[in-house]
């Protein structure tokens, strides 16, 4: 079997020739800012309860009092958290390269605020509140835990700006996250099981379009099959593959 660190420097020498690099990344990326996985987010007192049950419009037309203090206490748990390593190695990685395209599943913003200065979110982000009737945008802050507020103009439900099992994906980022995928050369799949389409479906066409798909995930049945594969945390491996595409010795492994 290759080592860890042949893995990397194929992976780099990849990264390095690449002149299209796509990063699509998942829960996993933000695990180690203190965030808990999509599927762990089910502690304490929401343990009694399943995302499928929480995170769908169903679920917001019978209780929306308990989804908005659901996204309430996730919301809390976004703000408190700050970007890791593996975020900051992404901007540097953007810089080094000709083009980078930054697709993310993920709804908390910590890409944006790590400084990738353009993120495609394919399932929006909890930080933003909108009117489940009229769609106007409301700022999240400020918003009482217990809801759901109502919308000052139409008296509307508020509910967070995310998708929600059932829901069709923005179509704009959907597009853009699709022509990126089928333009690469080298496709960074990160933090995520892998399991959700349409998001899912990005790494198969990378795939099919010849791109190398590095796969960056501690659980190794999470790397899509024909990925190269990391097997390790995002906020450990992603700094030494950076560096080692742009071509700077990584620390010894300890
Ligand atoms: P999941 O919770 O399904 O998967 C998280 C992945 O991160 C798993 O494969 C873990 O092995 C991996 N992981 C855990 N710790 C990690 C670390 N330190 N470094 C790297 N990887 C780590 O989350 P997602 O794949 O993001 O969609 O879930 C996809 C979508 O499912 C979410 O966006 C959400 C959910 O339904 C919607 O809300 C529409």
């Amino acid at each position: 079997m290759m080592s860890m660190e042949e893995a990397l420097t194929r992976a780099a020498v990849r990264l390095r020739e690449a002149k299209h690099v796509v990063a699509l990344t998942g829960a996993g990326i933000s695990r180690e800012s203190g965030l808990p996985t999509f599927r762990e987010a089910q502690s304490g007192l929401w343990a009694q309860y399943r995302p499928e049950d929480l995170a769908t419009p169903e679920a917001f037309a019978r209780d929306p009092g308990l989804v908005w203090r659901w996204y309430a206490w996730r919301r809390s748990l976004v703000n408190a958290a700050v970007p890791n390593a593996a975020h900051r190695a992404l901007v540097d990685l953007e810089a080094a390269v000709p083009r980078f395209s930054m697709v993310t599943q993920n709804v908390d913003g910590l890409h944006q605020r790590a400084g990738s200065p353009e993120v495609i979110e394919l399932h929006g982000n909890i930080t933003r509140v909108r009117c489940a009737r009229c769609g106007r945008y409301v700022t999240a802050e400020g918003l009482p835990d217990e809801g759901p507020a109502e919308c000052e103009d139409c008296g509307g439900l508020l509910r967070p700006d995310v998708i929600w099992f059932g829901e069709v994906l923005p179509r704009e980022a959907l597009e853009k996250a699709s022509e990126a995928a089928g333009d690469c050369d080298a496709f960074l799949v990160i933090g995520t099981s892998g399991v959700v389409y349409p998001a899912a479906g990005l790494t198969d066409i990378a795939l099919r379009t010849g791109a190398a798909v590095i796969s960056i995930n501690p659980d190794a049945s999470s790397a899509p099959p024909g990925a190269m594969q990391l097997t390790g945390s995002a906020a450990e491996i992603l700094p030494r593959l950076v560096e080692a595409a742009r071509g700077k010795p990584s620390p010894p492994s300890s």
